[in-house]
């Protein structure tokens, strides 16, 4: 099974970025934990991140010629804004888990609305950089 991990805006800053927040994990060790916890699953992963929402909508395009079998999807704030999303996952029918690292919930009520929701799976919100692995073992029992 291969597995796309994608992260939108910003989550290249984690360990950096609002550590009372997002804690204070890297991107790069995040990576790591991820690809350790799905390879002994047998899971091949592979990792994107982007500032850019038409570089996201690419990646989710290229991932349907490459065969890719489930994505775990954390778009940052382009959850709250982003149609261009929602469509990219519907035009590849790619199995989505959105996972995000807080809970926004219980945060701005411009976070409360999730466009890619209803194109995805399951949502893992609020548990931590945890959500990430969960998401890989939601995706394992599709
Ligand atoms: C986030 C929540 C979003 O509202 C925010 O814009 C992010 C990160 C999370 O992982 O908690 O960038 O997706």
């Amino acid at each position: 099974m291969k597995v796309l991990v994608l992260n939108g805006p910003n989550l290249n800053m984690l360990g950096i970025r609002e550590p009372g927040i997002y804690g204070s994990e890297t991107y790069d060790s995040l990576i790591e934990k991820i690809s350790d916890y799905a390879c002994e699953r047998g899971v091949l992963t592979e990792f994107f991140q982007s500032n850019h929402e038409g570089a996201l909508v690419d990646r989710i395009q290229q991932a349907y010629f490459d065969k890719v079998d489930g994505i775990v999807f954390n778009p940052g704030a382009y959850t709250h804004t982003s149609i261009a999303l929602l469509d990219a996952l519907n035009a590849v029918k790619i199995p989505c888990v959105e996972v995000h690292i807080s809970d926004v919930t219980t945060r701005e009520d411009f976070r409360q609305k999730s466009y890619i929701r209803q194109a995805c799976k399951a949502s893992v919100i609020g548990h931590g950089t945890n959500g990430y692995l969960e998401a890989i073992d939601i995706l394992l029992d599709k």
